[in-house]
């Protein structure tokens, strides 16, 4: 596994795509992190390894952080990072400094669309376009096939995508479920905030969406309903932020709930912001799971 720090590094993967070894056929992955990486990084990549030969990147992003966020605190190990992607077949990890990725006061950044406003674009005003700047970065320097993100950063998700889609990006975008404990618990670098007690208050992030996902199943499709039930669990929370149920792709509130859902929600649990979501597919009239971006085992090719 090799360790890139720099653009002028990353044309080593020019030279391995030209080598016998590389099957043409198979797409080079990037799966885009900030580091601190749990099972549910780790099934990201294990989903790409599947496709062809994976790059990881490691690199908190200043930008997508706000004043008075935790970009200070945010655990960076990229030691026990490293440890854990080696056994997985990574073929390189880029992890730049911030001078690499950033230049001067006044570069270009990327503003979200539509779907970068309310939900986390609406508590975190910047953190869209931090995100996407640095996605867009990631993506002209590794120049992958298959990008593929975690389906837990739901508006992420859908922000990217329409970046892509709308800037001709030709990258074929992926996403993976949400990895959880025994206990319901969504896997999030920041869980690592929690103490023993906190840990137990923010189940009621998941327990909102699984009551959700009942009363779906067992067929309501009312809107203010199934958000309401949201918002009941969530009273467990230090502080709920959003209790969201809308449309994919485009995050509309709906008017029929139908096609494939988004139920979000967002709460502070002691120093930590949590976020959640389902996504389900209510299409063929029952309740199945759904994609934002697409499934990685569905590519189909160069
Ligand atoms: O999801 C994350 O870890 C980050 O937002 C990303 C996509 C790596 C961009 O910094």
């Amino acid at each position: 596994m090799e360790i890139l720090r720099t653009a002028t590094d990353l044309r080593q993967l020019d030279k391995w795509r030209s080598e016998d070894n590389w099957r043409s056929e198979q797409p080079l992955v990037l799966v885009p992190t900030m580091g601190a990486l749990h099972p549910g990084h780790l099934s990201l990549v294990e989903a790409g390894a599947a496709l062809g030969p994976v790059v990881v990147s490691i690199f908190v992003n200043p930008t997508q952080f706000g004043p008075g966020e935790d970009l200070d605190a945010y655990p960076r190990d990229l030691e026990s990072d490293l440890a854990m992607l080696e056994p997985l077949g990574v073929k390189a990890v880029f992890a730049p400094s911030v001078t690499e990725m950033y230049g001067q006061p006044g570069e270009v950044t990327v503003q979200p669309g539509n779907r970068g406003q309310g939900l986390c674009g609406g508590d975190r005003p910047g953190h869209f376009s931090g995100v996407l700047t640095v996605v867009a970065k990631l993506l002209g320097l590794v120049r992958p096939d298959v990008a593929i993100f975690g389906r837990k950063d739901a508006q992420q998700c859908l922000v990217i995508r329409q970046m892509v889609e709308d800037l001709k990006i030709p990258v074929w975008l992926a996403d993976g479920p949400t990895v959880r404990e025994a206990d319901g618990l969504a896997m999030s670098s920041r869980n690592r905030y929690l103490s023993e007690e906190q840990r137990l208050q923010a189940l009621c992030l998941s327990r909102a969406l699984h009551s959700a996902r009942e009363m779906l199943v067992a067929g309501e499709r009312n809107r203010e309903k199934l958000q309401a039930a949201l918002l009941a669990e969530l009273s467990d929370a230090d502080k709920m932020e959003y209790a969201e149920v809308r449309l994919v792709p485009d995050l509309e509130e709906p008017v029929a709930v139908s096609g494939t859902v988004l139920l979000a929600v967002a709460a502070r649990v002691g120093p930590a912001r949590l976020i959640d979501n389902l996504v389900l597919d209510l299409s063929s009239g029952g309740v199945k799971d759904g994609f934002l971006l697409g499934d990685p085992q569905r590519w189909s090719g160069k």
